[in-house]
């Protein structure tokens, strides 16, 4: 299934999801559908170990030629396939900037493979999960006229 076509969030945004939910070094991000990287970059900055897939494969290479260049790869590891190859959610973060069909999938998945962190926290670009409450939501004005919604949720 493809869960949304590429879009990149730019690193302001990136950052201010992040902020939101408050990920701290030593803590595992993982972004589904990590297109060209710019959220893991901003992760591993932080000093998370950061893991993206995404099912692009010219896309996976872009973020890792990305992160090189940040001297970054100590922290990362990217994955070309479908999200559905992600077998285990032990994640501190996951960070989602897909459809809502796309949100859905993948929450039904995360919900199917129980995660041992005490409690996960789940950052969302300008797209819901529709059958959860946001603990927080954030507007994030991006330039003039062009808002991001972000969304906080925890499980
Ligand atoms: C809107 S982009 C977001 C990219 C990146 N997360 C960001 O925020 O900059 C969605 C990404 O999901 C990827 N994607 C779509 N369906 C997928 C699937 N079934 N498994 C893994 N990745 C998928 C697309 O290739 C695309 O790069």
């Amino acid at each position: 299934m493809i869960l949304a076509p590429f879009d990149r969030t730019p690193p302001t945004v990136a950052r201010a999801m992040l902020k939101l939910a408050g990920l701290r070094q030593g803590e595992r991000l993982l972004d589904v559908g990590c297109g060209d990287g710019v959220i893991i970059a901003e992760a591993a900055k932080l000093g998370a170990t950061a893991v993206g897939v995404d099912i692009e494969a010219r896309l996976v290479r872009q973020a890792w030629e990305r992160c090189a260049k940040l001297g970054l790869l100590s922290r990362v590891h990217l994955v070309v396939g479908d999200y559905k190859a992600v077998k285990s959610w032990e994640f501190n973060v996951i960070a989602l900037y897909l459809t809502t069909r796309g949100n859905i999938a993948v929450l039904e998945d995360l919900l199917s493979h129980p995660s041992p962190t005490s409690q996960l926290r789940i950052v969302t670009h300008d797209f819901r999960l529709p059958m959860l409450e946001p603990v927080r939501v954030r507007e994030f004005g991006y330039r003039r006229f062009d808002r991001r919604t972000l969304y906080l949720y925890t499980i």
